[in-house]
């Protein structure tokens, strides 16, 4: 995956990416994030009160040839200047990093509002025609699938029939939409850019002469596929159904499409009052024994490592046993389980998920909630990571009777995990899997709050060594390892990996005088008001107060 990539902060290659883009909404001062190219990636801290020399003579010269250049230019220079500034009163852009929250987050803020030429949506007669969707996957994978439904529906200027769920997968969950989602919420938030109903109407229906054609359009189909392929089809049919719809739509779109998948994803799916409840109490009895906690999300199912082929150390019967399960799929093309460890495509042990933390300086009286399925060799693989930090608490160490009405249905469990997990201050994986992707992004869209991917490929290698050194050096080199796996805002450049997971359109900066204002606790700034006025539109979001956590 590209996401190996890393990318530094630099303020320097920032300026200069941003000057080849003349054409940025220089005089909008809510301008997009760019994310910074890598140049500047290895270099050494830079004296800043140079740069700006360098920037403001390099202004001088260019505006005695050029006036237009030239209030551009002197547009990014005070911005640097400010931002150095910033930054030295910060002392934020030395030492080590904040391991609980990221720095530079107060930078940036999520924004997926409509621009104002965006038009509402078509209705009645002018719609094209009625879209169902089914659903793929487990909760995490449909979430995505029903973002890109509502965007789907909006391209093909169509009205949704609010999908149905997977009643089939892995998961074997027979919810639906109502028992997951607030399904009033969702259709009334999106009134304005999508039209949503429960079903077609009798009436159509009973028009039809055939039933509903079903297709199923391939991965990552881009919007010109569904005007050029699928809205013919719909026009003449009036009702079309999607199927196995998840990850049916490409990576980059236009702009305000995919902030209407932020709004969709961010704002418009909503848990059930039933399901939030319960997340959000958890939540606070997390909180009562700690101010701040980790929520680790191990997949270690049986299924899932013998898929990958690794091998965890477990002797004849680990090999014995995963070699059964891997007999279910006929085409698994024969791995190293060793060559496989040293690509990075082993899931870490709930072990190895531990000393990373320990590692990167997480002491061992920190709380953690984990959120798992079933784990391969049960308490056993766990106890080295209860070891390392006693405080481990679980769903069901936290609840009590109250879990049990949720207990039949998987997706009420995994909404539940997903509550305290995107609560948490800090979020790990395991993993790569959908879970980790949605919260990832959905993390970096609410503030860019701590989230931590192993970076597998350079951590396998240090815990094969882990005996040939000792702690400080094995911290040393996990901390060095995880350097652009911390969640930071500039880690992926825009249009890179999967959207859900970074979602790019919709993460904008601040401009810096607000950042300084709301410093000086200014709440007057314009700037901090709407990123509030953001936050307080997430039904999900809660706070370190009590107050906050009552709501
Ligand atoms: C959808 O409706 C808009 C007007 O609101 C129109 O400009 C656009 O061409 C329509 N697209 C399709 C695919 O019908
Ligand atoms: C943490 O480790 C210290 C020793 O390093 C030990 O005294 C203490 O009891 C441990 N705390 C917990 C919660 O296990």
């Amino acid at each position: 995956m590209g996401v190996a990539k890393s990318w530094r902060f630099s303020v320097i290659s920032a300026n200069l990416a941003l000057l080849q883009h003349p054409n940025g909404s220089l005089s909008n001062k809510h301008v997009c994030w760019r994310w910074r190219s890598s140049a500047a990636q290895q270099r050494k801290p830079i004296s800043w009160s140079l740069v700006c020399g360098l920037m403001l003579f390099c202004l001088g010269m260019i505006s005695l040839f050029t006036g237009h250049v030239a209030s551009d230019l002197e547009w990014y220079s005070q911005r640097l200047v400010k931002r150095s500034l910033y930054f030295k009163l910060d002392g934020s852009n030395k030492g080590p990093i904040d391991i609980w929250k990221s720095q530079y987050a107060k930078y940036f803020y999520g924004c997926s509002k409509k621009s104002r030429n965006f038009p509402h949506a078509v209705r009645g007669r002018s719609s094209n025609g009625y879209l169902l969707i089914a659903a793929s996957g487990g909760l995490n994978q449909q979430r995505t699938g029903i973002s890109d439904a509502v965007v789907v529906a909006r391209i093909l200027n169509a009205t949704l029939v609010v999908p149905e769920l997977d009643h089939n997968s892995y998961w074997k969950d027979g919810s639906d939409f109502v028992n997951i989602f607030d399904v009033n919420w969702f259709i009334s938030y999106l009134a304005k850019d999508v039209t949503i109903v429960k079903r077609v109407p009798d009436k159509v229906m009973r028009s039809m002469e055939k039933p509903p054609y079903t297709m199923r359009v391939p991965r990552k189909s881009p919007p010109e596929y569904y005007i050029d392929q699928v809205l013919p089809i719909l026009s003449r049919r009036r009702v079309l159904q999607l199927t196995k719809f998840d990850y049916r739509l490409a990576n980059n779109i236009d702009e305000e499409l995919q902030k209407l998948r932020c709004r969709a994803n961010f704002h418009a799916l909503r848990f059930t009052k039933p399901i939030q409840e319960l997340g959000q109490k958890l939540v606070m009895r997390m909180r009562d024994m700690a101010k701040s906690f980790i929520a680790v999300h191990l997949r270690f199912e049986p299924d899932m490592l013998a898929f990958s082929g690794c091998y965890y150390g477990g002797g004849d019967k680990e090999r014995y046993e995963l070699g059964e399960i891997r007999k279910r799929w006929a085409t698994l093309p024969d791995l190293s389980a060793d060559g496989e460890r040293r690509r990075g495509k082993c899931p870490l042990t709930p072990h190895e998920v531990g000393l990373m933390l320990r590692a990167l300086g997480f002491s061992n009286d920190t709380h953690l909630y984990v959120a798992s399925g079933e784990i391969y060799g049960g308490e056993e693989t766990l106890r080295p990571l209860r070891e390392l930090f006693p405080n481990f608490y679980t769903k069901e160490m936290l609840a009590n009777e109250e879990l049990k009405p949720f207990l039949p249905f998987s997706s009420r469990l995994a909404a539940i995990d997903f509550i305290v997990s995107d609560e948490s201050d800090v979020f790990v994986t395991n993993n790569n899997g959908n879970m980790a992707k949605i919260l990832a992004g959905r993390r970096r869209y609410m503030g860019h709050k701590r989230t931590i991917r192993p970076n597998a490929k350079r951590l396998s290698a240090l815990f094969m060594e882990r005996d040939q050194m000792d702690w400080d050096t094995f911290a040393r080199k996990v901390k060095a390892a995880q350097r652009g796996f911390m969640g930071e805002p500039d880690e992926m450049r825009p249009g890179r990996g999967e959207f859900h997971e970074y979602p790019y359109s919709c993460i904008c900066e601040k401009p810096l005088n607000d950042v300084v204002d709301s410093r000086s606790g200014d709440p007057q700034s314009e700037q901090v008001r709407g990123y509030q006025g953001l936050r307080k539109e997430e039904p999900v979001s809660l706070g370190y107060k009590d107050e906050d956590a009552a709501g």
